[in-house]
């Protein structure tokens, strides 16, 4: 009798301590959010890693001009984040039900996608280019006709060769990433990859065994990329503000420079602001 009684009073104590104890985190939780919530709330940033030299995967690490760009723009805007590989489908799903809050993957910003997403103001200017054999007689878009073109869905790499083949051709073939897309050239499954004129150009410049190389077609229109947000995204601001602080502080340039070794064009980029 004695005994359970202690028991039941060791029990109950620990009971009070454990509710104090939780008390005491949630307490903390709510004040650092009424008084500094941009510092303390951890973004998640979504991308598909298959897109090198923007965004790829080195071992288990996301390596890219993006992955160091969003990185440079966070730091700035005294955000803390989180940074996952998710592919590109999945990213548009979740920019679209809030899991996410920053989409980061070489994202063309189109009037499309504005319907259903805010993005901050563009840090890269971009154009589709065609990726084919050496030896191919593809010399333009026009060309492309009656080809085989592969292309990763749902990006405007898609919609160009739509543009040129029609919309439903089933001479278009998609895949999940770009990756999958250049494999398919390489095996002869497609006569050329329409995708960012850096990915393909990067691609022909670290394998030279595969005998590939990049057709320009200079009708194709000219894009720019931006951070991809759930629609009325309420950091937009702040990530503007750093996109500008870090084009002007010199950080973009070096970032530019070290992965494309040549300066970058910041007129074209801040006429866009
Ligand atoms: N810029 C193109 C678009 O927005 C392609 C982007 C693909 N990005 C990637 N990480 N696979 O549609």
């Amino acid at each position: 009798m004695k005994k359970k009684t202690w028991r039941a009073t060791l029990f109950s104590l620990a009971i009070g301590l454990l509710m104090l104890v939780s008390a005491c985190g949630s307490t903390e939780k709510v004040n650092s959010g009424e008084t500094d919530s941009k510092e303390k709330e951890k973004l998640r940033v979504v991308t598909d890693a298959a897109y090198a030299p923007m965004e790829s995967m080195d071992g288990d690490k996301i390596v890219g001009f993006d992955v160091d760009i969003v990185d440079a723009v966070l730091k700035e805007a005294g955000y803390d984040y989180e940074l996952v590989h998710v592919g590109w489908d999945p990213l548009f799903v979740e920019l679209k039900s809030k899991r996410a809050d920053i989409g980061i993957s070489s994202i063309t910003i189109d009037e499309d996608r504005k319907q259903t997403y805010d993005f901050s103001l563009p840090y890269f200017e971009s154009i589709n280019k065609i990726l084919v054999p050496e030896d191919s007689n593809i010399q333009s878009g026009a060309d492309l006709k009656g080809k085989t073109v592969a292309v990763q869905n749902g990006t405007t790499g898609q919609t160009v060769a739509e543009g040129i083949l029609g919309k439903n051709n089933k001479d278009i073939k998609k895949f999940e990433n770009n990756v999958l897309a250049i494999m398919e050239l390489l095996k002869g499954g497609a006569d050329a990859v329409v995708a960012d004129n850096a990915v393909v150009e990067e691609y022909v410049k670290n394998n030279p065994n595969k005998k590939l190389k990049v057709v320009t077609d200079s009708s194709f229109p000219s894009e720019f990329y931006g951070m991809m947000l759930p629609k009325g995204s309420k950091i937009k601001e702040d990530l503007d503000k750093a996109i500008k602080k870090i084009v002007e502080n010199g950080t973009y340039a070096d970032t530019y420079k070290k992965v494309f070794g040549s300066e970058p064009n910041l007129q074209e980029l801040e006429k866009q602001y």
